[in-house]
């Protein structure tokens, strides 16, 4: 009797105590629970059935198009006034270049950054340049501007973009290069990867003075690299959730993803945070890259290692995106590569590569068809209304759809799909480059808030170029109908795949 009362109780006590722990546990859940309703209700208030809303939740647009911003083109292309909305996202799209002129400079106080898109990018870039507005973003752009155009930083710019070309890439093509002569049986490379890596190398050394010799023969890829990479990558799955909500929890409890890039964020932020105090110790009154120049203004370390991170994701992948799409087109065109050829060989030395003005109109066309930023966004300050009557809510995100602009026939006339250098030439006796309006093809943004790193691109690309297919001829091996992984820039999925023909016989 004792042992069935003392088990009698003991099942009570259980009970008593489950009960008290389920009843604190939903006490700690419920309000959670309630929250992530209330994200889920908010978001929904955008549900929409019309035929171009489904389409975007379904994904069935990927039965007929290649891309998202293929289809997106098709729609842009059938809209009378060339600005579509996808209701579920909130986003009216444009590919008007009245409307790029409106909200890039005409009413560009109405068309900030926006609360949206630093909730997306702000946990990597923290207060720097491309998350800021207002008064920082006015700060950091007047004195980058001081900074880059400095002909001492630029004259280090040009140093390090020569010495990456033909110290390790020329070498690394060079050691898979076949003769000319030889059968196809060479070792195939990507050379996308190829380009992130000099790119990565490159942004590093202008940023932060340090090298991470990604681009070393052996090829080992740096801990800040792959950081970076996953980074980038899951800040921009972020952006293009249909349901945001679902990242934000998953912040919130720290899983999944969000974990990955929290994971990944400190990483690159304890690799800055190192560097910025070698720096310190070391000084940095005679250096020339960018970390040591801003450290004469800014001296909150913190606000310093934002600055100097916007400034990698920008100039890093965008110009190794515009490299390898670049090469696929030439592939394909080898009449432009001819020409291009000829050029070099009119002007004598690839130190003149501000001379090269066919150079420089086909990557403009190379961008024009795959612009590596295929699309922006900001979001309306107070309601207004777009260049084509369009009228636009306070709160909604407006895009710019760069892809598609570059592929509108009323612009660029019936051939608007041949890779044609020439439209960018102006042959008035002088035969020189003569950039179209930037608001019908802001391959480089517009407005004030243009791209800082423009020209420093412009010669590290031309060089870049330059320096290949002086040497070497690049075949590709799976160039038909290119296909985009999701990212901040456009980035081909699987790589550019390719095989290096040596043209010249003596070694680098
Ligand atoms: C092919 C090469 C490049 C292209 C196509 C390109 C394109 C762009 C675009 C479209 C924007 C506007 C982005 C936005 O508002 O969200 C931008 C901004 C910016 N770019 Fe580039 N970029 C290139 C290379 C570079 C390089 C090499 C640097 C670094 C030196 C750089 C630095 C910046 C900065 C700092 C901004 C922010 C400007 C601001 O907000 O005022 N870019 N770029």
């Amino acid at each position: 009797m004792n042992t069935t009362h003392t088990s009698y109780m003991s099942t009570i006590r259980t009970l008593y105590s489950l009960e008290l722990h389920t009843f604190f546990l939903l006490l700690l859940v419920c309000p959670l629970l309630l929250f992530l309703l209330l994200l889920v209700v908010k978001s929904q208030k955008r549900w929409c059935n019309c035929a171009i809303c489904t389409a975007y939740v379904t994904s069935s647009w990927a039965s007929d198009y290649p891309n998202l911003c293929d289809w997106l083109t098709d729609l842009l292309r059938q809209s009378p006034t060339h600005t579509i909305h996808i209701h579920v996202l909130g986003n009216i799209i444009t590919a008007n270049p009245d409307n790029v002129e409106h909200m890039l400079r005409r009413n560009f106080q109405n068309y900030p950054k926006g609360k949206p898109f630093s909730a997306i990018l702000g946990d990597l870039l923290g207060q720097g340049i491309f998350n800021a507005d207002g008064e920082s973003w006015h700060f950091q752009r007047k004195m980058a501007a001081v900074e880059l155009n400095a002909a001492s930083v630029r004259n280090f710019t040009v140093h390090i973009v020569s010495s990456e070309i033909s110290n390790r890439l020329l070498p690394l093509l060079d050691s898979i290069a076949i003769d000319n002569s030889e059968l196809p049986d060479g070792e195939v490379i990507d050379l996308q990867d190829v380009f992130r890596r000099f790119a990565f190398d490159v942004m590093c050394k202008v940023s932060f003075g340090l090298d991470p010799g990604c681009l070393e023969l052996s090829l080992p890829v740096s801990e800040f690299a792959k950081a970076f990479d996953t980074a980038s990558m899951l800040s921009a799955r972020r952006g293009a959730a249909a349901f945001p909500f679902i990242w934000k929890a998953k912040r919130l409890f720290n899983i999944g993803s969000e974990r990955e890039l929290k994971r990944a964020i400190q990483m690159v932020n304890s690799l800055a945070n190192e560097v910025i105090r070698q720096r310190k110790n070391l000084g940095f009154a005679s250096t020339h890259d960018l970390l040591s120049r801003f450290m004469g203004s800014v001296q909150d370390d913190k606000y310093l290692r934002d600055i100097v991170i916007s400034f990698m994701l920008a100039g890093r992948d965008t110009v190794a995106s515009t490299l390898t799409l670049f090469f696929l087109q030439l592939s394909k065109h080898t009449r432009v590569k001819n020409s291009i050829r000829e050029e070099q060989e009119r002007i004598g030395s690839c130190e003149k590569l501000s001379n090269m003005q066919y150079l420089q109109a086909a990557l403009y066309e190379s961008m024009r068809l795959y612009p590596p930023v295929q699309f922006d966004s900001k979001f309306c300050l107070e309601n207004d209304t777009l260049a084509d009557g369009t009228f636009v809510r306070k709160g909604t995100r407006v895009t710019y759809h760069c892809y598609a602009m570059g592929r509108m026939e009323e612009v660029w006339g019936k051939d608007w799909a041949e890779f044609r250098p020439e439209r960018w030439i102006r042959d008035d006796g002088k035969f020189s480059f003569f950039p179209e309006s930037a608001f019908e093809c802001p391959i480089f943004h517009a407005g004030p808030r243009e791209c800082i790193g423009k020209q420093m691109s412009l010669m590290e690309m031309k060089a870049v170029v330059a320096a290949v297919i002086k040497r070497f001829d690049i075949e590709v091996l799976n160039g038909n109908s290119p296909k985009f992984a999701l990212g901040l820039t456009a980035c081909l999925n699987g790589g550019l795949l390719v095989q290096v023909r040596r043209r010249i016989q003596t070694k680098q």
